[in-house]
């Protein structure tokens, strides 16, 4: 299919299905997307990935900021011939949709990794895998063919386990790095603080750490230590059944195949190397130093972090505050991207993410500077409703609205859709 053909496709399969009785399984309005995910979710897995930081005003302010912003269409421009194409990083991308890392999306289904995984290729949209993925990085990749994947990074307390998780990322063809560095502690999530939930603390979510030759080790150590009184020693009851499991399937799905409760060792040196609060810009050397591959961070509001991104030599900013779901009273992310966007200055890739739920926010973005965005929940709300078709809708979804706003705006490229098509909003 054609870029040019994408709208046009889309509407059409819709109508004619309309036509034969045949009704949208996964909703095109946005709203009613999240009213169906809802549904298909059980409470806790809707409070995790719907919810957001305290009174939750980061995420209405990521949505009031599009709102703030206005298209103006222009007329009589040839653009019946559309190309939705983006460059980054030297390759030539369809479209300029990424999936955003999702973590523990176990929550929804056994297989989710894999299924977003065949999503993504069939859309040819890069997958970006999570550290906190529910299947391995390998098992992930395996999925996915020559289609094109990026591994985002939790950067634990561990650089042994960091350098050993980026080379396993490289040998997955991994094509870049995303360095999430607005997640060093987990928000103050209300909704999850209410039900008592935290995913990983039931060793969900934890599927990258638990595949990891140096995390296994550090579980070996941790045994061997005597124990300290307020940090209780895994059980070799424990470690055994750890080991045995491990080894009876390398790659480590372990936890999706062990049915009695895993091995608190594992879940316990998680909850140890998972947060650093102390990492500054000089760490990025050790990054540097261990992969040949672009490295974006994830998760910069701020002007002067992104100007520091660049004296430090990164390959990109990702501009995202997590979809408010780390500081509560935050700046909506699309109000961060202008001043960002021309501190840049074009020297790398500005990707955004945060509040996109429709084609015309992925416009805006555009519009605004963005290289290229990244889509979050809305996708993670398909999955829940199909599977692996309910991804491929709601992309599909996107990328059509796009492309016919592009053509009804009057952009026919990615390139042509320049700020002056959009305002701020009068009054
Ligand atoms: C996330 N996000 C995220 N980001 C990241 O770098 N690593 C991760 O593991 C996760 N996990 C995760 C889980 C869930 C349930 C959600 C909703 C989000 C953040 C994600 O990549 C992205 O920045 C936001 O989803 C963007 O906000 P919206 O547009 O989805 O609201
Ligand atoms: C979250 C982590 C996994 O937002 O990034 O829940």
């Amino acid at each position: 299919m054609t870029a040019e053909s994408l709208g046009r496709a889309a509407q059409s399969r819709i109508y004619r299905n309309g036509a034969l009785g045949l009704s949208v399984k996964v909703p095109v309005n946005p709203g009613r997307l999240e009213r169906d995910a809802q549904e298909a979710m059980s409470a806790t897995a809707w409070g995790y990935i719907a919810g957001s930081a305290g009174m939750e005003t980061t995420a209405s302010a990521n949505r009031a900021a599009f709102a703030r912003w206005e298209i103006v269409p222009r007329m009589l421009r040839d653009v019946e011939r559309r190309d939705l194409g983006v460059e980054l990083f030297g390759r030539r991308k369809r479209t300029p949709f990424l999936l955003s890392p999702i973590g523990v999306l176990e929550m929804i289904s056994d297989d989710a990794d894999l299924a977003v995984a065949r999503a993504a290729r069939a859309l040819e949209a890069p997958m970006i895998m999570s550290t906190q993925g529910s299947r391995p990085m390998e098992q992930i990749a395996a999925e996915m063919g020559d289609a094109e994947r990026w591994f985002q990074l939790y950067w634990g307390d561990n650089d042994e386990l960091v350098a050993s998780m980026v080379s396993r990322a490289e040998a997955c063809g991994a094509s870049a790095i995303v360095v999430t560095l607005d997640t060093h502690i987990l928000g103050w999530r209300t909704q999850d603080l209410d039900l008592g939930f935290l995913p990983f603390a039931r060793g969900q979510g934890i599927a990258q750490y638990t595949s990891d030759p140096v995390f296994l080790e550090l579980v070996r150590r941790r045994a061997e230590q005597p124990s300290t009184g307020d940090r209780p020693r895994p059980t070799l009851t424990a470690l055994r059944s750890l080991a045995s499991i491990t080894s009876r399937y390398p790659g480590g799905s372990f936890l999706r195949k062990l049915r009695s409760p895993l091995p608190r060792a594992a879940v316990e040196i998680f909850l140890d190397v998972f947060s650093r609060s102390s990492l500054t810009w000089e760490n990025l050397e050790f990054l540097r130093e261990h992969t040949s591959l672009p490295i974006l961070l994830k998760g910069i509001q701020h002007v002067e972090d992104a100007k520091k991104a660049l004296d430090y030599g990164m390959d990109g900013v990702f501009v995202s505050n997590h979809g408010g779901r780390q500081v509560d009273g935050a700046i909506g992310s699309l109000d961060a991207l202008p001043a960002i966007v021309e501190a840049v200055d074009g020297r790398v890739p500005v990707v955004f993410d945060s509040g996109i739920r429709c084609g015309a926010d992925a416009f805006k973005a555009l519009a605004l500077g963005a290289t290229a965005v990244g889509i979050g929940r809305p996708w993670a709300y398909g999955l829940s409703i199909a599977g692996e078709q309910g991804v491929v809708e709601v992309m599909t979804n996107l990328m059509a609205e796009l492309d016919i706003t592009m053509g009804l705006a009057g952009a026919a490229t990615t390139s042509e859709i320049t700020p002056d098509l959009i305002r701020t909003a009068a009054g």
